[in-house]
């Protein structure tokens, strides 16, 4: 047992100055943010129905807690895409006005991450310099990248995010803007403070910044992405897959990983919950091609929930963004504790003494 874990197991309730639960984290984020950009970080689109499912479809997967095999000192550790991580777990991408919450915004969360032994996905909306980002942490290694406009400028960024120091790149999609009413409903305009900072002064980047926000030019094909996955200097994990179809065109186009998301429903509206979706995505791909999961991740137990069911980890959108709300780095770095913590206590209740001891059998119902 290392001293970490002894600490963890002696002093599991031991009071934090500030927040005890996430509850509180959420309350704080909450009571420091204007209604306007609370609206932002937690709307959907539409009736939101994907963005409440993706939370309430959790409660359907109950675990069965086996007698007499509790594990007392379970090990939360794992790797995923050759880093080892504390817990398995990753902070999502999550830009184009994080530096709304928290000045710090990418910054404060990549210091978390690093804190806290996980990695982080870098978003091309950034309020921050891609080289930034990096400059401020070793746990910045995934440039998510939006696949749209010219190939050779998605692929020019791709190569400045390899010159920074990252080593995957997550590829992501949207053909359209999203239907956001309660953004609609507030008159919400993102204030100079919140807008992205990867594009400029190079004419690429700014080209590229323009066909990013150009909702009339057609968006790419499977083929263009292919290409470009081909081209790319780096590895790709792409995002926003949810089925098997989906995860059968990724891995033909290149995908060395998928990524399954809804982007918490922040796209289109009524989707599946992303965690129905995920145990098919795992059997189509097999078991060896990694595969991250987020949308609608809140506790520790989602996180068993994910492992169980098939992705090797998990990315937090919405759980870090409420910790850099509530309290920059210090807030993020409280989130990603108290989440490992529940997972610790989880892992040992269900009896796994490793990440790896997850698997469908901790179910005792499940849709
Ligand atoms: C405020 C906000 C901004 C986001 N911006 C991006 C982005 O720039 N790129 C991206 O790939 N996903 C983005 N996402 C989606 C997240 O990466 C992630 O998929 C989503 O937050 C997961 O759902 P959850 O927050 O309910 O767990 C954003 C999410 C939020 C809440």
């Amino acid at each position: 047992m290392t001293d970490t874990e002894e600490v963890r197991r002696d002093d599991r309730y031991a009071t934090h100055e500030k927040f005890a639960s996430l509850r509180g984290i959420h309350a704080a984020a909450k009571q420091n943010l204007s209604a306007g950009v609370w609206n932002y970080m937690h709307c959907g689109t539409g009736d939101e129905v994907t963005a409440r499912a993706n939370i309430a479809k959790f409660d359907d997967y109950l675990f069965e807690a086996p007698l007499f095999a509790g594990i007392s000192n379970p090990d939360t550790k794992t790797t995923v895409l050759g880093y080892d991580l504390s817990f398995p777990a990753f902070t999502a991408p999550f830009g184009g006005g994080e530096t709304l919450f928290h000045p710090d915004g990418m910054l404060a969360v990549g210091r978390a991450a690093q804190a806290g032994g996980i990695r982080q996905m870098v978003p091309v909306a950034a309020g921050h310099s891609l080289e930034d980002v990096r400059a401020a942490s070793e746990a910045a290694v995934i440039f998510q990248m939006t696949f749209c406009g010219e190939e050779n400028h998605v692929i020019d960024m791709i190569h400045r995010a390899k010159d920074a120091g990252y080593e995957y790149i997550c590829a992501t999609y949207s053909p359209i803007r999203q239907w956001r009413e309660r953004m609609m409903e507030d008159r919400f305009s993102m204030p100079g403070a919140g807008k992205p900072s990867n594009f400029g002064p190079g004419k690429s980047d700014q080209a590229m910044m323009r066909e990013l926000l150009d909702f009339t030019k057609p968006r790419w094909d499977w083929a263009t992405a292919a290409r470009v996955i081909r081209e790319s200097p780096l590895p790709c994990i792409v995002k926003g897959v949810t089925s098997r179809s989906g995860a059968r065109a990724a891995l033909k186009a290149g995908a060395m990983g998928l990524y399954v998301s809804n982007y918490g429903g922040r796209t289109i509206d009524r989707e599946p919950a992303a965690i129905t979706t995920l145990a098919d995505v795992r059997d189509e791909a097999g078991r060896d091609v990694p595969i991250i999961f987020d949308s609608g991740i809140r506790r520790g137990s989602d996180i068993a929930t994910a492992l169980a069911l098939g992705a090797d980890a998990v990315a937090l959108g919405r759980a870090c963004a409420l910790g850099l709300a509530a309290d920059g780095q210090a807030g993020v770095e409280r989130v990603l504790d108290l989440l490992q913590d529940e997972f610790w206590t989880t892992l040992g209740h269900l009896g796994c003494s490793t990440v790896a001891d997850l698997s469908p059998d901790v179910f005792q119902t499940r849709p």
